[in-house]
């Protein structure tokens, strides 16, 4: 039996705020929709899942789905219901799984227990006890509710498509903010598994807040270390931290020579685990020959973010008699910070002689040492 994972994502986030919606935002190093494809594509048992997205959103969802095989993107109407059937019109029949992308953290155990319950019944859906005391009012007693009968019902949830479809036909175009509610009005029969404290919906920036910290609390700190040297070699000028400065002698090296970037690179790759920038780009492959250094440090930044991880910062220390770094100091951080995708703040970029000592101090050369700090999941 073919279960595909419908994934809406085409709201708005008006109760979360921010400068995206909170679908497109990211909680440690990932875009929440991107958190609720990879937890729901993991699944053994789901063949394919699709997206719908709101009208306009089609640039964040393909930077948020960048790597990430979900065919395309459907787009969504104003509704949640509405945008759920968008999605319906563009999947083939057999079992689906209807999930929100404000729900970021499925574990596969309430996956396993949806398929199961399905055996049985023509919709299950995951739903856990309500802790709190319930009232509609605290004036007479007979306004407590009695919340041994109450669910709170999440999603995803799982129906045979055909089934659904014919509910949502029979239903007409009334506001409903889930489909088991929709099934059930059509006379079908719905069953509840347990669901999970990770499925709780992202809905306030206090919602929001919880998440962020459970998941980074699962994350640990790394430290790498780089260092790069280059030989002054013909004339100027020479490009350090990714901008050109003016100096009389130039760099001699195979790429731009970058000592800057070059010292950055390697500490983040070293942080992440994965060999050194030799390894990446071989000198002796022609290809990298006067190649701008951006090219290496965006790289060493996608590796760490591929693995889930966040740079936190970088600190660099530039070792030369001249030229002198301090008028360019600040450009060199800004412009490192736009290759890392980072701000500015969090990149360091500092500069000391060797007091006229060792091969800096002849001028010989330049040097460059380099520290990143990342966090990768556990
Ligand atoms: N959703 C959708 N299409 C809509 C409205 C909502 O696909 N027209 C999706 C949301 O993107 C979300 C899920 O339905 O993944 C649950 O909706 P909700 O939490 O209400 O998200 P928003 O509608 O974006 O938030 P708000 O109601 O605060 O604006
Ligand atoms: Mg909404």
């Amino acid at each position: 039996m073919t279960v595909t994972a419908l994934i809406v994502a085409a709201g708005s986030g008006t109760r979360m705020g921010g400068d995206v919606p909170k679908q497109y935002a990211t909680i440690a190093g990932k875009s929440v929709l991107a958190h609720a494809v990879d937890a729901l594509a993991s699944h053994p048992r789901i063949s394919s899942v699709r997206v719908v997205i709101g009208s306009g959103q089609q640039e964040m969802a393909a930077t948020a789905l960048a790597g990430r095989d979900v065919g395309d993107v459907v787009i969504g109407g104003a509704q949640r219901a509405d945008s759920v059937r968008a999605g319906l019109a563009a999947i083939g029949d057999g079992v689906v799984l209807v999930h929100d992308a404000a729900r970021p953290f499925c574990p596969h155990d309430v996956i396993d227990r949806l398929l199961e319950a399905l055996d049985g019944a023509d919709g299950a859906v995951p739903a856990l006890p309500v802790a709190d005391t319930l009232a509609k009012g605290l004036a007479t007693a007979d306004q407590l509710v009695d919340r041994d009968r109450l669910w709170r019902i999440q999603t995803p949830q799982a129906f045979h498509v055909e089934d659904l479809r014919y509910a949502i036909d029979e239903a007409g175009r009334g506001h409903t903010t889930d489909e088991s509610s929709v099934m059930i009005a059509a006379g079908l029969k719905v069953a509840l598994v347990e669901g999970s404290a990770s499925l709780d919906k992202l809905t306030t920036p206090e919602d929001w807040r919880r998440a962020e910290a459970l998941q980074e609390s699962k994350m640990i700190s790394r430290t790498g270390l780089g260092f790069d040297v280059h030989a002054f070699e013909g004339t100027g000028p020479l490009m350090m931290g990714g901008i050109e400065i003016p100096h009389e002698r130039g760099l001699a090296g195979h790429s731009d020579a970058d000592v800057v970037l070059h010292s950055i690179t390697d500490a983040l790759l070293g942080a992440a685990g994965k060999g050194d920038i030799g390894q990446h780009f071989p000198p002796s492959d022609p290809q990298w020959k006067g190649a701008a250094s951006d090219i290496f440090l965006a790289h060493a930044a996608n590796l760490v973010r591929d693995d889930g991880g966040i740079i936190d910062f970088v600190d660099c220390t530039v070792i030369c008699e001249a030229p002198k770094v301090g008028p360019y100091r600040q450009a060199m951080q800004s412009r490192v910070a736009q290759i890392l995708k980072l701000p500015s703040s969090a990149v360091s970029i500092k500069a000391t002689t060797t007091e006229q000592m060792g091969f800096t101090g002849r001028r010989e050369g330049i040097a460059a040492q380099a520290v990143a700090t990342i966090r990768v999941p556990r």
